[in-house]
């Protein structure tokens, strides 16, 4: 987060009022609250429960619970609501980081400022625990959504996210694009699937939780989708320009392992030209929803400026 609780925001939209921070993240501490409990209320061997909530619990930023919380506010919904999912896409994102982190994908020692758990406990436990992470997401979907339509819906969208993801990390480590695939068309779709699906599929699942209309649902459906890529350029930026120990996971880490970043494609002016420009296109999207949907906004802005 940036130094001091706000950021003053001069985008493409022109200057706005300044973003209170701590405010706009505060509803994660509900979805914390609520997966911890979630968690101790399964039997578990106690090893592994520890290993999840080593994983799920650690001080990160809990953005896609966020996506959900405000996209379901912004079509009439509550955060009680949109509690399901908020925790079910958190528990999703833990098992990503977890197994993106293992000696066999990207190899990664730190982790929210922390050894990952393969570090923290060993391999068997971390493969474990993330496969843990995927059954219990869905469990808590199944078991808590009592609208039974509604409820299938939503496991149906967290399904594609999170098949979207998986796919997404074999385009990131095993490759095997057509050699006439260009460089950035491969990395659009690195990005849109390993990062964007989980961010597309927080904003669609928060707007089905709040009963959200067609058109509601479409526009919250192009933000997410502007956002998810966004997100990842900035991740590849920041790998490039943040140290291993400001950003809690180690930097430099896409040079090292030759992977294919915005940075390396467009180079660092136009990654930075590109997220404004996905910035502009998310705003957009939900400017017709008015004032339930600033929230949504702002968290974009937060997301376009963060420095870890
Ligand atoms: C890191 O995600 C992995 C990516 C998809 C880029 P976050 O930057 O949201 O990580 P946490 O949850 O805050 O640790
Ligand atoms: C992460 O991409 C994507 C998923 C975990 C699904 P990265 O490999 O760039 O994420 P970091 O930089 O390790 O957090
Ligand atoms: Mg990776
Ligand atoms: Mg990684
Ligand atoms: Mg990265």
């Amino acid at each position: 987060m940036p130094p001091g609780n706000t950021i003053g925001m001069t985008t493409t939209s022109g200057p706005s009022a300044e973003i209170d921070i701590r405010a706009l993240t505060a509803p994660a501490a509900k979805v914390e609250a609520y997966l911890d409990q979630f968690l101790d209320s399964r039997a578990l061997p106690s090893n592994l429960r520890e290993a999840i909530k080593y994983a799920a619990l650690a001080p990160g930023k809990r953005m896609r619970p966020l996506l959900v919380i405000y996209a379901c506010q912004a079509v009439g919904g509550t955060a009680e609501q949109a509690m399901p999912p908020a925790a079910a896409i958190e528990m999703i994102h833990a098992f990503s980081l977890v197994h993106d982190d293992l000696p066999a994908m990207d190899d990664d020692d730190l982790r929210r400022g922390r050894p990952t758990l393969h570090k923290k406990t060993n391999e068997a436990m971390a493969i474990l625990a993330g496969d843990a992470l995927m059954g219990l997401a869905f469990e808590l979907l199944t078991t808590s959504i009592e609208d039974a339509p509604l409820s299938r819906a939503i496991i149906a969208e967290l399904a594609a996210g999170t098949n979207d993801m998986v796919a997404g990390q074999v385009y990131d480590t095993l490759p095997d694009f057509d050699e006439s695939v260009e460089p950035l068309d491969r990395l659009r779709a690195i990005h849109r699937h390993k990062t964007g699906a989980l961010m597309r599929a927080s904003c669609r699942m928060g707007a089905m939780m709040g009963l959200a209309d067609d058109a509601q649902l479409d526009a919250i459906t192009t933000y997410g989708d502007a956002i998810g890529l966004m997100f990842q350029v900035v991740d590849d930026v920041l790998d490039v320009t943040q140290t291993t120990e400001h950003l809690g996971k180690t930097a430099g880490k896409d040079v090292d392992q030759d992977k294919l970043t915005y940075p390396a494609v467009i180079g660092l002016d136009a990654s930075r030209a590109e997220i404004e420009r996905l910035t502009k296109l998310a705003h957009d999207s939900i400017r017709p929803m008015g004032d339930a949907a600033r929230p949504l906004h702002d968290l974009c802005d937060f997301l376009s400026v963060r420095t870890k």
